[in-house]
């Protein structure tokens, strides 16, 4: 058994405490009021749980930062408890019914809470963040624990419930949830507010709870999708995204019916800590193309079939990146899918570096026994599990034939949680006939042991071929040849190809200042402004020790707050002896703008004393 194996234990999360072996949540039904004066969310969320063994009389709901005002059971008052705090999992809620439930019975549980102003699943903007500079704004991001800062729940992935959800915002802002909006009315107890109703049919994990907002306005951009976002953004966002509807087909016609009905898209300030996020019915993005293959993936790998622990994580991101390059391959070109995979190897390469070889986080399937899955997040799930799922696609026929596995295991666990036990299990049936060739997988290698895979594909150098001269030419000048350079070298690559061009260069040593200078003589890279060209050039710049890209790659560090870019810039800035404590004065200086999550990990990224990052 693999559980054995690995000492991962299948029958608990490492990250919650709420047993979901002893009884499981349906349905939540809840009422939000939402606070811009003091940034808080009065809540109050009626919990459809159902016992799982007799005489049950208990039961530990997750918290963080929440001040409970009252439980009840059925309606009659209960008597609850809070904890102690954990570092990361937050606090328990315990509580005690004021009767015994038998297996298979349902309780109604009740509480009545509010949140924190420092909640981390939220982040409250004010009227000067925001594009529009009038109304307050507010977004969530739950996954992976965070929703047990916005609600108290069993806030773990390995359960799944529908939702019905009443928010109440001031008259001036819109809010939308993901979820199918339901209608809405003026709120009965302040004719200055509007209550905006939603729900949730499909069965889901408390993480894909989400909520915005804000001025709000949206458009139709297809049959089934409509962009929300400040009506600064609408027009350009309408734009970016008007593929969409074809990558809904596209991703129909890989894995299956799309179940969620509405698939709209909510661009978000540029505070927004990731890309994208799968939130059903409303994915949160950041306007860039690409982000959007990959979140409509995960409407069926990660919101339909769903990883049970965050140590299985892989499996919601390792079959997303599979199958956003699917819908790559069939709406551009094998080639462009290859591309992508080489890219994709070397974003694992610069993970492995960061975390060492040897830490156990680099691991496919990592123990997260006292580790915070944000402190755990990186690329090696999302591209360690695509070479994996890649290698066995070659391995077992190609790519009709594996995606024929990939279609089959969603329908098998669809509106389930697994394990990879479970999924390796599937895939040896799947491919019963098959099994001496999956015998011979190093499966050991893949899953539990840290670094980079124990093989690496071969992919096809077609699209990085142009990316790889041009980078060996800059690599091997002398300060004599630097001549030699015209602006056409980059002016007749794809923005892919740009991007892959200077990751080419990261992964070497520092070029010398001369190079970095003429490059942007020749280039006028920062004149770019894709984000992920820009976040590569402005590194390499600052690894170079230009000191003027160090304003630069503060002010993008700052100017937006996707994780992906904000710590690594800040990560170079900190690495350059001569402006560490520039960088330092910059992020306390923006601290208490950023998002929670960003400036906790960027205090410890930049060593930033804990108790000083507590006191915000
Ligand atoms: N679900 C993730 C974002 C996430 C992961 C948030 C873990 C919190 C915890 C999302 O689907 C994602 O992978 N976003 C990527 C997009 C990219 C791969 C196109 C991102 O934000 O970089
Ligand atoms: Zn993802």
């Amino acid at each position: 058994l693999l559980s054995a194996v690995t000492g991962l234990n299948v029958m608990s999360d490492p990250c919650s405490f709420s047993s979901f072996t002893r009884c499981v949540t349906k349905h939540l039904n809840l009422h939000l009021h939402l606070d811009f004066d003091r940034h808080v969310i009065r809540g109050r969320v009626a919990l459809t749980v159902e016992a799982l063994e007799d005489r049950f009389s208990t039961l530990t709901l997750d918290s963080s930062d929440l001040s409970v005002v009252s439980v009840t059971a059925n309606g009659q008052p209960a008597r609850f408890s809070l904890g102690p705090k954990h570092s990361f999992k937050g606090t328990p809620l315990e509580i005690t019914l004021p009767f015994d439930l038998s297996r298979g019975q349902h309780v109604i549980v009740e509480v009545t809470y509010e949140t924190s102003p420092s909640a981390t699943a939220l982040q409250w903007l004010t009227p000067e963040q925001t594009a529009g500079k009038k109304h307050p704004y507010l977004f969530s991001q739950c996954q992976a624990h965070h929703c047990r800062s916005m609600i108290p729940c069993q806030d773990t992935p390995s359960i799944k419930h529908t939702y019905y959800a009443q928010v109440s915002v001031p008259k001036d802002l819109v809010a939308v949830m993901s979820a199918v909006r339901d209608g809405q009315e003026v709120d009965p107890q302040d004719s200055g507010r509007i209550i905006y109703r939603f729900r949730q049919t499909v069965p889901m994990p408390s993480y894909l709870i989400a909520i915005v907002a804000g001025a709000l306005e949206s458009r139709e951009i297809g049959p089934r999708t409509r962009v929300w976002s400040e009506k600064e953004f609408v027009d350009k966002a309408a734009f970016e995204f008007s593929e969409t509807e074809a990558m809904l087909k596209t991703a129909e016609e890989l894995a299956g019916p799309y179940v969620w009905g509405q698939y709209d898209v909510l661009v978000l300030p540029p505070s927004f800590p990731y890309g994208g996020m799968e939130n059903p019915c409303l994915t949160f993005a950041t306007p860039t193309v690409l982000v959007i293959a990959h979140e409509i993936s995960h409407s069926w790998t990660g919101n339909l079939v769903t990883n049970k622990t965050w140590e299985h994580f892989w499996l919601n991101e390792g079959h997303t990146v599979y199958l956003e390059r699917m819908i790559g391959r069939c709406l551009e070109s094998e080639q462009f899918r290859q591309f992508k995979a080489i890219g994709g190897w070397k974003d694992l390469q610069d993970s492995v570096n960061t975390f060492g070889a040897n830490n156990p986080l680099t691991n496919l399937v990592p123990s997260l026994q006292d580790v915070s899955p944000d402190d755990a997040f990186s690329s090696v799930p999302y591209e360690k599990g695509f070479a994996l799922l890649y290698y066995l696609e070659e391995q077992l026929g190609g790519p009709e034939v594996f995606m024929g596995f990939v279609k089959s295991y969603i329908q098998r666990f669809a509106y389930s949680s697994v394990t990879t036990e479970e999924w390796k299990n599937y895939l040896f049936a799947y491919f019963k006939d098959k099994v001496d060739i999956l015998n011979k997988v190093d499966w050991n290698a893949w899953m539990f042991t840290p670094g980079m895979p124990p093989v690496k594909p071969q992919y096809d150098t077609t699209m990085a071929d142009a990316c790889n001269a041009l980078s060996q030419k800059w690599l091997q000048a002398k300060d004599q040849d630097l001549n030699s350079f015209k602006r056409s070298d980059v002016k007749t690559l794809s923005s892919h190809q740009v991007i892959e061009f200077l990751s080419l260069l990261l992964q070497e040593d520092p070029l010398p200042l001369t190079h970095v200078k003429k490059m942007q003589e020749i280039y006028d890279l920062n004149a770019y402004m894709n984000a992920e060209i820009r976040f590569r050039w402005l590194r390499l710049c600052v690894r170079s020790r230009w000191e003027e890209a160090v304003p630069l790659a503060l002010k993008m560090a700052t100017d937006q707050g996707r994780m992906k870019f904000t710590r690594p810039l800040f990560r170079e800035v900190f690495n350059f002896e001569k402006f560490r404590d520039e960088a330092l004065r910059v992020f306390l200086a923006h601290r208490a703008g950023m998002h929670p999550v960003t400036s906790g990990l960027v205090s410890k990224d930049l060593k930033v004393d804990v108790s000083n990052a507590a006191s915000q």
